[in-house]
């Protein structure tokens, strides 16, 4: 991709706004794994309003929480039984009212997650629409089909479930007979929602609604790009080495089709009726930057996650590309980028920029992957990885655990592990659970400080001692001193606002760029390189005299 200086510019051009939501670093909470108040070895909400002060300190500008919602935690919450409530392993609506008003006394903003493409099975209308005949309005609002073959035997369609086997599962009508099939584009408890059906839209907007007026800022969309299947469900089989969210296939019969559009449209629209720029953002796994600029089009969501950008391997010519089509693409529509390295479904940066073998998405890692990372490269990588992320104009996402330098848990047994992926494919993915072990907040408490009780609902490796929050939180060399330096200086220069411009002097291995007042410089190859002139305001790693040492990033003020 050869692109222009012009290229890059666009973004100012087209986003004059200023909207928190287009310079703000988000903090990605899981609340399960995040801190557990309760002790019964499960995060909850009561636990985040307690750490809601580390978080100011570590100066985030807005926290996203992963769901709380009931829910028979078959997918991690990820499979919701009622929209309008919290489950009670993470605590009660007043709860939540409590953590949103300590958030907003601290000036931080919170959105939540919305899972709209599917329900639980264990929500009303599910369990409404399985008494209930075929044809009828209550299997109108999932997707049910008749089978195939003689007796309606076969699936409707070959769609494989992004979990691992098929995508229907066939039901027992009323009367014990045999009957129809439903879709699941994930676990089978995960039925899809049929969002042609206007009675699902408008359950939508009303839940839409329900947080809107509790005061939330905005919404992470869960499988943006899913809601809509193509029509006829035609047969589909995919690339079996891409990624299971979407890949590099252009026509995919359940991502991305066009009808997506209307539906943000709506939301936006929602949206718009309440004070204070509340925002959408969208999880979409789309096959180019340019494709899912397209759902930030001014009427749709306002931020999509760059993970483009998540996917782009260690190497100075890629992230440079990456960076520029996503600037262009992302400015074209007047949106911000994003930028993001890790979260509840991939493998933590800290190890996966040391991978030395393929690893699709949602895949993850275990004892008897290839390739398994060096840790110490891996961290070296990461803490260089994100203090360019952090300089770069735009929205940046943070995971829980990166600013200690967590790396992916590799080693949990395999009667430990959780995550569906892993039981669909009979161990043959590991999936997830790896980045969601429980985080160490002390070295020396029960279960690392994640409650009082030593519960855990994974098992923390003893290596986690070492990098608890209170080891690293008064000394100047750890992650988490990185973390805050490089967003205290991202703030008091606006980086997040800025523009902008490459700087071509340091060769194909090396990222360099100035951001206003701000020179940084990023050293992907083997060989030390001359820093430029002026202050060091942060490195990301010890510096070798005047030289930048290899997998190493520094922010300088420009002379
Ligand atoms: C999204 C979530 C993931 C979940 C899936 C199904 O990709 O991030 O954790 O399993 O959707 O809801």
């Amino acid at each position: 991709m050869a692109f222009t200086q012009e290229d890059a510019r666009a973004d100012l051009v087209a986003a004059p706004g200023s909207e928190w939501w287009r310079t703000a670093v988000i903090y990605q909470i899981y609340p399960r794994s995040f801190a557990d108040a309760s002790g019964d070895g499960l995060g909850d909400l009561p636990g985040v309003t307690a750490h809601l002060d580390d978080l100011q300190q570590l100066g985030v500008d807005a926290i996203w929480l992963s769901p709380f919602q009931t829910s028979p935690q078959k997918d991690a919450g990820y499979d919701v039984a009622d929209y309008r409530d919290v489950d009670p392993i993470f605590g009660t609506l007043a709860d939540f009212d409590a953590m949103l008003a300590d958030a907003h006394k601290r000036g931080i903003r919170v959105i939540v997650d919305l899972v709209p493409n599917h329900s639980s099975d264990q929500h009303m209308w599910f369990q409404e629409a399985l008494k209930a005949a075929p044809g009828s309005p209550e299997r109108a609002r999932y997707i049910f089909r008749d089978g195939k073959g003689e007796n309606g035997e076969l699936p409707p369609n070959n769609w494989e479930s992004v979990f691992g086997g098929g995508m229907w599962k066939r039901v027992t009508e009323a009367d014990g007979t045999p009957g129809q099939w439903y879709l699941h584009i994930f676990d089978e408890s995960q039925p899809d929602f049929d969002w042609t059906n206007p009675e699902v839209r408008a359950e939508f907007r009303d839940i839409l609604r329900f947080w809107l007026d509790r005061g939330v800022d905005g919404f992470r969309v869960d499988v943006a790009h899913g809601l809509v299947k193509a029509e006829g469900l035609p047969d589909f089989t995919p690339d079996p080495d891409g990624g299971s969210m979407g890949g590099d296939a252009e026509e995919v019969p359940y991502w991305g089709q066009p009808g997506v559009h209307d539906v943000w449209r709506e939301w936006h629209q929602v949206l718009a009726e309440y004070d204070g720029d509340r925002a959408l953002c969208a999880e979409a796994w789309l096959p180019t930057v340019a494709q899912t600029a397209l759902w930030v089009r001014p009427d749709e969501m306002h931020q999509a996650f760059n993970f483009h950008y998540l996917e782009t391997e260690w190497d100075a010519t890629a992230l440079r590309d990456v960076i520029t089509e996503s600037l262009r693409a992302y400015g074209e529509v007047g949106a911000p980028s994003t930028w993001v390295l890790s979260n509840h479904d991939v493998v933590r940066h800290a190890s996966r920029l040391a991978l030395t073998a393929e690893n699709p998405q949602g895949a993850g890692i275990g004892p008897r992957s290839p390739g398994k990372p060096d840790p110490v490269k891996g961290l070296r990588r990461a803490r260089a990885a994100t203090s360019m992320m952090l300089a770069l104009p735009g929205s940046s996402y943070l995971y829980q655990g990166e600013e200690l330098g967590l790396p992916e848990v590799i080693d949990l047994p395999d009667d430990a592990r959780q995550d569906p992926t892993w039981f669909r494919t009979n161990g043959e993915r590991y999936g997830r659970d790896g980045c969601r072990v429980p985080l160490p907040w002390t070295a020396d408490g029960p279960a690392y400080g994640f409650n009082d009780t030593g519960e855990s609902w994974l098992p923390q490796p003893a290596e986690w001692a070492e990098l608890a929050h209170d080891v690293q939180v008064d000394d100047p060399s750890s992650t988490l001193t990185l973390y805050r330096s490089l967003l205290a200086e991202r703030r008091a220069r606006t980086l997040g606002a800025g523009h902008l411009e490459w700087l071509d002097q340091y060769g194909d291995e090396v990222v360099a760029f100035r951001n206003g007042s701000l020179l940084v410089v990023t050293n992907l190859g083997d060989d030390a390189v001359e820093l430029p002139a002026g202050e060091v305001l942060v490195a990301s790693g010890p510096l070798d005299g005047e030289r930048l040492p290899t997998d190493t990033t520094v922010w300088i003020a420009a002379a």
